[in-house]
């Protein structure tokens, strides 16, 4: 697997994404609380561009003592990238859909060294979503 240096971590957003285009395909790569996350910008879904989607935190449902609801709210701790085509949503830290763990992003290294943030380019059989097309 060939590494390619994608530049200073101090550039990125925190939290924040970048992403970063090869020939062919797409790389996104997400900062969070100073950790370094990285996916292959494609859907498992219908092969969207899910790396560019909104990151909003999740949304948890408060659930009292006696068992009911109390309403929605953000997660202070989860985050979620919301793909643009049909907003399936992904943890960021983790690539998994809340919903449904076999669908998942296509995990992608990414270590930082020297300041400098650096991701391993997938070999062209990676380069397609963690598991085939999942439909409606
Ligand atoms: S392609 Fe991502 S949700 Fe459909």
């Amino acid at each position: 697997m060939r590494e390619v240096n994608i530049g200073s971590a101090s550039d990125f957003a925190d939290p924040g994404r970048k992403i970063i285009g090869f020939e062919g395909f797409e790389v996104g790569v997400f900062k969070l609380d100073g950790e370094f996350f990285a996916y292959l910008n494609l859907c498992p879904h219908m092969g969207g561009p899910v790396c560019q989607g909104k990151m909003i935190a999740k949304v948890e449902e408060i659930i009292a003592e006696d068992r009911t609801s109390k309403g929605m709210a953000f997660s202070k701790t989860r985050m979620h990238v919301v793909c643009p085509w049909h907003s399936y949503e992904f943890d960021i830290r983790t690539g998994v859909h809340p919903g449904n763990a076999r669908a998942r992003l296509r995990k992608i290294k990414v270590t930082v060294s020297d300041g400098e943030v650096i991701i391993g380019v997938p070999d062209a059989r990676e380069r397609v979503p963690a598991l085939p097309e999942m439909g409606e």
